[in-house]
């Protein structure tokens, strides 16, 4: 027996077995069973999802013998001739090679004859967008006063380009892609039906390719079949249709988010020795990343086409990523594509792509620098409310003083009491008992000046500690215990050391940048940057 194709085998027959489209399939059965009928239906939808399908049920549905209302039986005459295409009152007009106005002026004739057999004269013109203008305007005329035997259903996947004046005199239909799910819970009935052996994981690859045409999802099963046989290995799947195999995917988006190019390079040429296409491979690279994003913030489920070692796989690598880096990624990629899409040296600019996705990572990303710039600002201005200068401005003043000062006149001498007559000493040995890290800070720090305004201290050389109370928060517990300690409203100031500076021992190494402006030495610590070149005092190595 020759093989009939699964789209053809598989047409539903009765409403009930159309998927995904039941907002139309219940307002049509209740039409019929409450004997509403419209005489002009137009039904607009993507390519596959069932309208010339539904078109041919309703045909049955309206003129069938003997089911009930709404449910064609499919064994009278009529129905049996619809679905043979036999039919002498159901005619289905394809629009595309019927486009003229001859065409449409002997189907307008026909109209005058009463049904041979049926109850109506139903006309079925497919693809209806393809009419001429002339066409058009001879069909609206009998649109306009159609005799009572005679019903009109349209189809078309373009009913933008259907004329308004027809548009108005229809009811009209909009069909639906089919679900993911739907379609591989479709599938599955199918292959287990026909005998075929064949993984969700498989069918989920099959379905995702049809993108929501029911039609597309059979015809690319018919085709892996042909090729496989009754066993169907989601290897083959990748294999027929053409699409990247998911181990190189995985490889990939594991190289660039670990941050190895070689690896990177090694798997274009892969692709490219394959022979698997540049840009299909570019674009299911896009859509792993995509995979990781919703991974991270939504549930797996959304994930058909996976299994679950691929859905496990995917978890830990967008944890190591993390949603910053990946936002970072797959912005670059969607900023690469159009360069792909045109270029005449795909592999190029897919190789430099892919090494720059393994360096962007290392980069911080936009909101990194944000928070770093934000938490350089409050240490310039020395405290989160001490009054704001523009951060240029701060960072130009290259002035000792770290501690923005409120207006006040400065006292002229030097003091080392305040008023209550306790010294810094004794305000040290208080701190041992409050703060013991405070206090080891500050026994290395030098008092400047004391009185019952101000507190001035010099940072220490050290590395560590000279940084410790540009935190705002280990800055205000230190004017607290200053307050506390000389019972007055006394303000902390913390200036540079100025002293030569005794040789560092920072276990760090850092690089020493002493010889800087303070707010200039923070922003290299911060950014672990380098002087490339002084403009005042020239180019330091
Ligand atoms: N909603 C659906 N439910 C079940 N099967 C469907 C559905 N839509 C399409 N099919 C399958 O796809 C085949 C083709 O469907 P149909 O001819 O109705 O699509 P169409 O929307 O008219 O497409 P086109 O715009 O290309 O003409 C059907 O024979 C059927 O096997
Ligand atoms: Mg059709
Ligand atoms: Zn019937």
């Amino acid at each position: 027996m020759a093989y009939e194709v699964l789209a053809r085998k598989w047409r539903p027959q009765v409403f009930e077995d159309v998927i995904g489209q039941e907002h139309i399939t219940k307002t049509l059965i209740n039409a019929i069973k409450s004997g509403r009928l419209s005489h002009a239906y137009l039904f607009s939808g993507p390519r596959g999802v069932g309208k010339t399908t539904v078109a041919r049920i309703l045909a049955k549905a309206i003129n069938c013998e003997k089911g009930e209302p709404g449910i064609p039986c499919n064994e009278c005459p009529s129905c049996t001739e619809i679905t043979n295409g036999s039919s002498v009152d159901v005619q289905e007009i394809d629009g595309a090679s019927n486009r003229g106005i001859d065409e449409i002026r002997e189907l307008r004739e026909s109209t005058k004859y009463m049904p041979a057999s049926s109850k109506y004269r139903i006309y079925i013109i497919d693809e209806v967008h393809m009419l001429t203008k002339e066409a058009f305007n001879a069909l609206l005329k009998t649109l306009e006063e159609p005799p009572a035997h005679v019903k009109f259903i349209f189809a078309t996947t373009e009913s933008h380009k259907v004329p308004v004046t027809i548009l108005s005199r229809c009811q009209r239909f909009d069909f639906k892609r089919i679900s993911p799910a739907r379609i591989i819970d479709h599938l599955e009935k199918m292959t287990q039906r026909e005998g075929v052996e064949c993984s969700r994981t498989g069918l989920a690859l099959i379905a995702k390719q049809a993108e929501g045409s029911m039609r597309d999802a059979q015809s690319l099963l018919d085709q892996v079949i042909s090729f496989t046989g009754s066993k169907v290995e989601d290897g083959n799947i990748t294999e027929v249709l053409g699409i990247i195999d998911r181990d190189i995917i995985f490889e990939t988006s594991r190289a660039i988010i670990e941050g190895e190019p070689k690896k990177c390079l090694e798997i274009v040429d892969q692709i490219y020795n394959y022979g698997s296409d540049i840009k299909e491979f570019y674009r299911a690279l896009m859509d792993q990343f995509r995979n990781l994003m919703i991974i991270l913030i939504a549930s797996r489920e959304y994930l058909l086409d996976m299994t679950e070692s691929e859905k496990e796989e995917a978890a830990r690598q967008a944890g190591i990523a993390g949603s910053e880096k990946l936002q970072v990624l797959l912005n670059f990629m969607i900023s690469r594509e159009a360069d792909l899409r045109f270029t005449s040296h795909p592999r190029l600019i897919l190789e430099t792509t892919v090494i720059k996705l393994c360096h962007l990572g290392e980069f911080l990303s936009f909101d990194d620098l944000l928070r770093k710039i934000e938490s350089l600002e409050k240490r310039l201005t020395g405290s989160p409310d001490a009054g704001r200068q523009p951060m240029a401005a701060q960072i130009a003043e290259s002035s000792a003083d770290w501690v923005s000062e409120k207006a006040g006149k400065r006292a002229s001498q030097e003091e080392s009491t305040a008023k209550s007559g306790q010294s810094w000493d004794d305000f040290l040995t208080f701190l041992q008992s409050k703060s013991k890290a405070t206090y080891n800070i500050l026994k290395d720090w030098q008092l400047i000046k004391l009185n019952e305004k101000i507190i001035e201290i010099a940072r220490s050389s050290q590395s560590f500690s000279s940084t410790y109370f540009d935190d705002p928060e280990r800055y205000k517990e230190l004017e607290d215990y200053c307050r506390d300690f000389f019972k007055t409203d006394i303000r902390v100031k913390i200036v540079n050391n100025n002293q030569p500076k005794p040789s560092k021992s920072s276990a760090s190494q850092a690089k020493d940048h002493s010889d800087l402006p303070p707010p200039v030495q923070e922003i290299v610590h911060m950014f672990q940057g380098e002087i490339a070149a002084n403009k005042k005092g020239g180019v330091k190595k």
